[in-house]
């Protein structure tokens, strides 16, 4: 007989491990230059299939998570909806016992031809990249590779198809996008979305960050507050990622996301995949682990090795950021899906 499982393993820091964010598709169709710049990026990057976890190996991996106490599964890319066949895929996974949560994160291009159908496989709750209301600020900050219309076509399919509210992630940065705050701010109070800022980050090695282009979450919400009034709320559950706000007047609520100017590693307990197969215990790990040998035993054999690998975990890097021994090699987002 084989050792039991350990239920609920802890980290270095005592953290739990809660949510998976897989990513199904290395590829993306859009070079947003904070992510993938397309004169770093080649255009063919990542349609190698042959590198990609098969569904079955999907299945078998996040049964293995949900063994370990992952409730909340988030499906990321690359650009997710490249992934052929992926409502058939959330069919699988909607029906494994535990996980109670299942999100995906997408950049809209081409929503409006399966919101129905992920909605009907089961997912259950949207995530849409959205930096900017104004079509050729929408281009070049794709890369010019995306326009956006099919984005906002694609927003009206999925609400038209059930998932309410959607999230609209909108990555600020100084002297780029900041008139973009009010817009996204009155777009998502007029669709019944919920607008969250983020932070742009220093992921990855190719975005070139600078910290001038930040623009901390408190001038935002202050920014949104001087229009619409807003009163703070309790967080949804503990760790969530994004401080929330409610606007005074009932039209919803607003999130921020703020990595840099205060970060929320003390109770991360978010595990990342990439859609070969690799664990990174951190968005901004240098190294993953290869989850693929493991995997091939079963699901037993997977949730084993990864309650060993999150028991050695002491990743905290949006705290030490600004500390000297701060490794600056970080996986790339692209590969993990923020
Ligand atoms: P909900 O389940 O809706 O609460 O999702 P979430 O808060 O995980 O949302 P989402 O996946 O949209 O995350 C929003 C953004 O926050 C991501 O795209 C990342 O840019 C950033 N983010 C999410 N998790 C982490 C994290 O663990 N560390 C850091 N530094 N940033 C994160
Ligand atoms: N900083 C902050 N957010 C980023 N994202 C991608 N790159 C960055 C960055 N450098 C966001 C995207 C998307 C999510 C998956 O991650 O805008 O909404
Ligand atoms: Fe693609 Fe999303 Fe990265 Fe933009 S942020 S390049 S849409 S993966
Ligand atoms: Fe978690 Fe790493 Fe983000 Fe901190 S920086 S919240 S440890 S993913």
């Amino acid at each position: 007989m084989s050792a039991p499982l350990p239920s609920s393993p802890r980290d270095v820091l005592g953290r739990p491990l809660r949510d998976l964010r897989l990513s199904v598709i290395e590829a993306c169709n859009f070079r947003c230059p904070y992510c993938m710049p397309a004169e770093q990026v080649p255009d063919d990057y990542g349609l190698d299939a042959a590198r990609r976890l098969s569904f079955d190996q999907i299945e078998t991996l996040v049964r293995g998570f949900a063994a370990l106490g992952v409730r909340k599964l988030r499906l990321t890319g690359g650009e997710p909806l490249l992934r052929k066949r992926l409502p058939a895929l959330i069919a699988r996974l909607a029906a494994i016992p535990g996980i109670e949560d299942l999100a995906l994160t997408t950049n809209g291009s081409l929503l409006a031809a399966q919101a129905r159908a992920l909605r009907e496989a089961g997912l259950r709750r949207l995530t849409v990249s959205l930096d900017t209301l104004d079509p050729a600020q929408f281009r070049a900050l794709s890369g010019g590779r995306g326009e956006l219309a099919p984005v906002l076509a694609g927003l009206d399919a999925a609400r038209a198809a059930g998932f309410a509210p959607i999230k609209l992630n909108c990555v600020v940065q100084r002297g780029v996008n900041e008139e973009a705050i009010e817009a996204i701010a009155d777009y998502a109070r007029r669709h019944g979305d919920v607008a969250r800022y983020i932070e742009y980050m220093d992921v990855g090695t190719c975005n070139g960050w600078r910290r001038e282009r930040v623009v901390p979450s408190a001038e935002v919400r202050d920014r949104i507050a001087a229009r619409w009034p807003l009163l703070p709320l309790d967080p949804n559950y503990r760790g969530e990622v994004a401080t929330r706000y409610g606007y005074r007047d009932g039209a919803g609520e607003v999130g921020f996301v703020s990595s840099v100017s205060a970060p929320f590693c003390g109770d991360c307990h978010r595990a990342r995949v990439s859609a070969d197969g690799r664990l990174y215990t951190c968005l901004f790990a240098a190294d993953g682990h290869d989850l693929r040998p493991a995997l091939a035993a079963g699901a037993e054999a997977l949730a084993a090795h990864v309650a060993a690998l999150w028991a050695r975990r002491a990743d905290r890097y949006s705290e030490i950021r600004s500390q000297a021994g701060a490794s600056r090699r970080h996986v790339e987002m692209f590969l993990i899906g923020g």
